[in-house]
């Protein structure tokens, strides 16, 4: 019998995540289909019950879900619950359970444009919301040599700090602060909203001191070259694009799901082609 999954969040008519799982789906030859549904928060409960009733395999959850999701959940993995959000959800007999694959899935495109380990680097997060804790919680797994965060609500990027009382080499700045001394950072992790459609010329910070080893990343992917990541390769940086992350993120949930792994490159090229833009 055909297996079903999906996608809830709201909005959600945007989604490329329909177009990605069910590729990857079909290319592997497995009876399944991926649906995007458009999920209001007072029906989330509703929706979760639903989901149970109709056997669905496997859920992705996008905004607003991702927190609130975990009340309703059987279980939660370790990693989502440091993250504190979830944004794949699969069944297990009757249980579902929760997990996280956006942390995983960023550091999984990041390794791609890294020439060194993770324990060698200092990196530079520019944000403090549900996206920069899944990358800043998992990065610091891997113990950094150095990891600080800066955004424009010090005490929010003071409370993601607290989330990984193991890991000790961390400073939470101001964007001013950050931009001073760039400089030390070779890794740049941009995870706000400011430069995504349609506010496209606006950046986060200015890379006029960073090094010029450094790698840029943007999670940002809607445009694919953000204005930061325009100013990075003016000077020479290395880049890294937000569709590298999304991607990825959905390849675990895939794994997750299947026990199957889908062509990135195909996934990756199926996103670009729907944002009609160039690599960067
Ligand atoms: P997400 O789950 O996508 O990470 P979020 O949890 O709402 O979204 O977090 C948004 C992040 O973008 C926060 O770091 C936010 O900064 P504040 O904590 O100060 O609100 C940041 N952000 C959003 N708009 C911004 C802007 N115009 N300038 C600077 N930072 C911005």
């Amino acid at each position: 019998m055909k297996k079903l999954y999906g996608v809830i969040g709201n909005p959600i008519g945007h989604s490329m995540s329909p177009d990605i799982h069910n590729a990857s789906l079909k290319d592997l030859g497995l009876d399944g289909h991926y649906h995007a549904f458009k999920v209001e928060e007072d029906d989330l409960e509703d929706a979760v019950k639903g989901i149970r009733a109709l056997g669905i395999q496997g859920i992705n959850v996008t905004v607003p879900h991702k927190v609130s999701i975990m009340d309703y959940l059987d279980h939660i993995d370790e990693s989502a619950k440091v993250i504190g959000a979830v944004n794949t959800v699969r069944r297990e007999g009757d249980k579902l359970v929760g997990y996280n694959t956006d942390g995983e899935g960023f550091v999984k495109s990041l390794m791609k444009v890294l020439d060194k380990p993770i324990s060698e680097l200092s990196f530079l997060m520019i944000g403090a919301g549900g996206a920069a804790r899944a990358i800043f919680t998992t990065i610091a797994r891997d113990i950094p040599k150095k990891f600080d965060i800066c955004n424009r609500t010090l005490e929010k990027a003071k409370q993601l700090t607290e989330s990984t009382p193991s890991f000790h080499n961390k400073e939470v700045l101001s964007i001013k602060e950050a931009e001073e001394r760039l400089e030390q950072y070779d890794v740049i992790i941009h995870t706000t909203s400011v430069g995504m459609y349609p506010n496209v010329d606006d950046v986060p910070l200015s890379l006029q001191r960073a090094a010029s080893s450094a790698v840029v990343c943007d999670i940002v992917y809607n445009p694919i070259q953000t204005a930061l990541l325009k100013q990075a390769n003016q000077k020479g940086l290395k880049t890294l694009d937000g569709v590298g992350m999304f991607v990825e993120q959905a390849a675990l949930s895939f794994q997750l799901w299947t026990g199957r792994e889908p062509d990135i490159e195909k996934m990756r090229s199926i996103v670009i082609g729907q944002l009609g833009g160039k690599e960067c």
